[in-house]
C-alpha cells in the first residue's frame, strides 16, 4: 500500500490574492529544497495560470543557455524530474489525482489543488471537502476582508466542522502587508478573526517587487518558477520560507509516512 500524501490548498474567493504565487513558491521550495515529493493540480479554468507558468519555465531552460546550465545543475544533483503539474476541472480534480497516484510508481509526499475563486462553481466546495487543509490568503483591505472572512467561516462551519469531511483545519495568514508597521486597521481585523472562531497564522508576508520575478530572457534570477525553488536572496526578508516551514508544522508533513 502507498502512503496517501498530504492534500492542501491555497484558497478563497478573491482572485489575486496569491493563491497561485505561493502554490508554485511552496510546491518548488518543498520539491527542489527539501527533497519532498510534490504534485500540482491546476484547477483555474480556463486560465491554467500554473501550468502555462510550467510551459513558459520549460521553454526557457530549452532554449537559454544560462537556464538550461542551472537545471543541469540543479535535476543532475537531485535525481528525480519536476514536479507534475496536472490540469483539472476542480469538480475532477479528486479523481484525476487518485488515477495519477495510482498509475505512478513512485510515492508523492503532497498535494497541491490551485482552485478557482469562485466557491458557488459546480465542483470547488466539493473538493475543498476533499483536501486536508487550507490556507487563506487576506489582505488588509475591506473588500478582500469581508470576502475573505465569509469564505473562512463558511469552510469553517460546513467543512471543518463536519466530521465526515476530510478536511482538518483552515488557516488565514496576511498577505502584501505594508513595510510599515502593521496598523490598528490589522488589530480590529484580527479581532474580527478570533470572533468568528478562526486561526490566524504568525508569518505574515510583506508587499514586495520580488513576487514579479519570474525566470525571463534577461536571466534574472527566479522568484516564482516551477522549475526551480526561490533564489535564496530573494527569499531573504520575503518570510516565504517562514510561512514554509509554519505550514508544515502545521500540516505536520515531517512525520508524514515516513
Ligand atoms: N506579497 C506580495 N507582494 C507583492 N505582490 C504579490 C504578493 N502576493 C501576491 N502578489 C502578486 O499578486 C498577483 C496575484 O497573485 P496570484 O497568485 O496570481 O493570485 P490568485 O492566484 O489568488 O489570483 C501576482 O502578480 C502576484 O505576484
Ligand atoms: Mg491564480
Amino acid at each position: 500500500m502507498k502512503n496517501e500524501p498530504i492534500y492542501m490548498a491555497f484558497s478563497t474567493q478573491k482572485g489575486g490574492v496569491g493563491k497561485s504565487a505561493f502554490t508554485v513558491l511552496m510546491a518548488s521550495y518543498l520539491h527542489y529544497t527539501k527533497g519532498y515529493n510534490v504534485v500540482v493540480v491546476d484547477c483555474d479554468y480556463p486560465q491554467f495560470s500554473i501550468h502555462a507558468m510550467r510551459d513558459r519555465d520549460r521553454k526557457l531552460v530549452e532554449t537559454d543557455d544560462f537556464y538550461k546550465r542551472m537545471a543541469i545543475n540543479q535535476f543532475s544533483g537531485l535525481g528525480k524530474r519536476a514536479y507534475p503539474v496536472l490540469c483539472s476541472k476542480p469538480e475532477d480534480a479528486i479523481e484525476v489525482t487518485k488515477d495519477m497516484l495510482d498509475a505512478c510508481e513512485g510515492e508523492y509526499d503532497i498535494v497541491f489543488f490551485d482552485l478557482p475563486g469562485t466557491v458557488n462553481s459546480l465542483g470547488v466546495i466539493e473538493s475543498l471537502s476533499s483536501l486536508d487543509y487550507i490556507f487563506t490568503p487576506i489582505i488588509a483591505d475591506r473588500v478582500v476582508m469581508e470576502s475573505s472572512l465569509r469564505f473562512a467561516s463558511r469552510i469553517n462551519e460546513v467543512i471543518v466542522m463536519n466530521k465526515s469531511k476530510r478536511t482538518k483545519e483552515i488557516h488565514l495568514f496576511w498577505n502584501q502587508v505594508d513595510g510599515r508597521e502593521k496598523t490598528d486597521l490589522y488589530r480590529i481585523y484580527e479581532e474580527g478573526i478570533a470572533t468568528l472562531g478562526l486561526q490566524l497564522m504568525k508569518s505574515v508576508i510583506p508587499d514586495t517587487k520580488r513576487f514579479r520575478k519570474e525566470m525571463s530572457c534577461d536571466h534574472k534570477l527566479p522568484f516564482r518558477s516551477t522549475l526551480f525553488p526561490a533564489d535564496k536572496r530573494l527569499l531573504k526578508g520575503s518570510n516565504v520560507a517562514e510561512l514554509i516551514e509554519e505550514i508544515c508544522s502545521i500540516i505536520k508533513l515531517d512525520g508524514h509516512g515516513r
